[in-house]
């Protein structure tokens, strides 16, 4: 859902933009990072999934990717979709994007699933590049600040997408960000970053009381004109459906949170085989694309987080005036209510 104009359109208002590239190949990120360097002069991040394929990938066999293509087969035939034929992994090294982000110099390199190498780390501080590691639980977050990165996203179970848990299965780091948070800011000496659930000035206030000294936030931007998501996705996190949010690993292979709709439910059916990562995604392309052209909503993976239906506006600048107006209202009010205590004589 990333897109050059989003990114640059949240850096240049001020906020950090980041740009998700973890499916591009070497070559498209370097096109990418050239057209946001050509829209914005404001810093922005690049961001990658550290761990590229889950176990399985590279055996997983013709037979498998039939078992899981067979409960799409009458989806993809309903929107006049054609049925895919196997094709064998074609492998993306995270070496070689990590080495674009390095030679076309960046501002941030931000990432999930895990820690590069302390030889990766290295180069990127070598080059003044802020580090931005993301911790699904406490013990990613200590080993986060173990190697050396300079921020700490600590990213909840509401959050839209994936959060990238890589010490423990995904299943077994569902923590939400308001345990998550202080526990984090607790446990390590690092800026942290809030993530998950945050989709309006109460959460930002919130997450600022739980230590954080900033937030992450996605499924906001969504709605938004400037995000890669399609009319369809916007109308979905715009209306009443989006009020249902669940977790699948039906859309790529890994947990992964979105709007409850048929094709989530089918995936969550008992004895439905999911493929691995990144191959579950490349099988999804096959109903996505044509359920879109069909405008057929309930079969496409909509991404979004338990906030979604917090959504209220389309384009970005609307949405960080009022995020930054209804943050200093609450904090005013906040203010004003403890001095009105204090006067009282009712806090110290
Ligand atoms: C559609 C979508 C795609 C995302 N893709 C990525 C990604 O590639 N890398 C990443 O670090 N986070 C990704 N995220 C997570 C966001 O960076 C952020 O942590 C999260 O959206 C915050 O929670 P919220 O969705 O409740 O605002 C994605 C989120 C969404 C909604």
């Amino acid at each position: 859902m990333s897109s050059q104009k989003l990114t640059a359109a949240v850096s240049n208002y001020g906020g950090l933009g980041s740009f998700g590239a973890h499916g591009l190949k070497p070559e498209a990120i370097r096109e990418v990072i050239r057209e946001i360097k050509g829209i914005t002069s404001k810093p922005f991040a690049m961001n990658l999934w550290v761990s590229m394929e889950d176990e399985g990938t590279l055996t997983s066999t013709e037979e498998a990717f039939h078992r899981s293509l067979s409960p799409l087969t009458k989806h993809i035939e309903s929107v006049g979709g054609d049925l895919p034929s196997y094709r064998p992994y074609e492998p993306i090294r995270f070496e070689d994007q990590v080495q674009v982000l390095l030679d076309e110099g960046i501002p941030a390199f931000s990432f999930i699933y895990g820690i590069p190498s302390k030889q990766i780390l290295n180069a990127f501080h070598h080059k003044g590049i802020s580090l931005i590691g993301t911790a699904t639980t406490v013990d990613e977050a200590i080993a986060l600040e173990r190697a050396g990165v300079d921020v700490i996203a600590a990213s909840g179970f509401e959050a839209g997408g994936h959060r990238g848990s890589f010490l423990q299965s995904s299943e077994d780091s569902l923590t939400g960000t308001m345990a998550l948070v202080p526990q984090v800011v607790d446990a390590v000496r690092l800026p942290v970053v809030a993530a998950g659930g945050i989709g309006d000035a109460r959460g930002i206030v919130a997450a600022f009381a739980l230590g954080a000294e900033g937030v992450q936030m996605g499924t906001a931007f969504l709605a938004c004109e400037e995000s890669g998501a399609s009319s369809l996705h916007r109308k979905a996190i715009l209306s009443g459906q989006a009020k249902q949010t669940a977790l699948t690993r039906g859309f790529t292979g890994r947990l992964a949170r979105g709007v409850k709709n048929r094709l989530l439910d089918n995936f969550n059916e008992k004895d439905i085989e999911i493929l691995p990562y990144p191959l579950q995604r490349a099988l999804v392309r096959h109903i996505s694309i044509p359920a879109e052209k069909a405008g057929q909503i309930e079969l496409l993976p909509l991404w979004a987080g338990q906030s979604a239906s917090l959504s209220r506006h389309t384009d970005v600048r609307t949405l960080l005036d009022t995020l930054v107006k209804e943050t200093s209202g609450i904090g005013e009010a906040v203010q004003s209510w403890s001095a009105r205590r204090q006067r009282e004589g009712v806090l110290e």
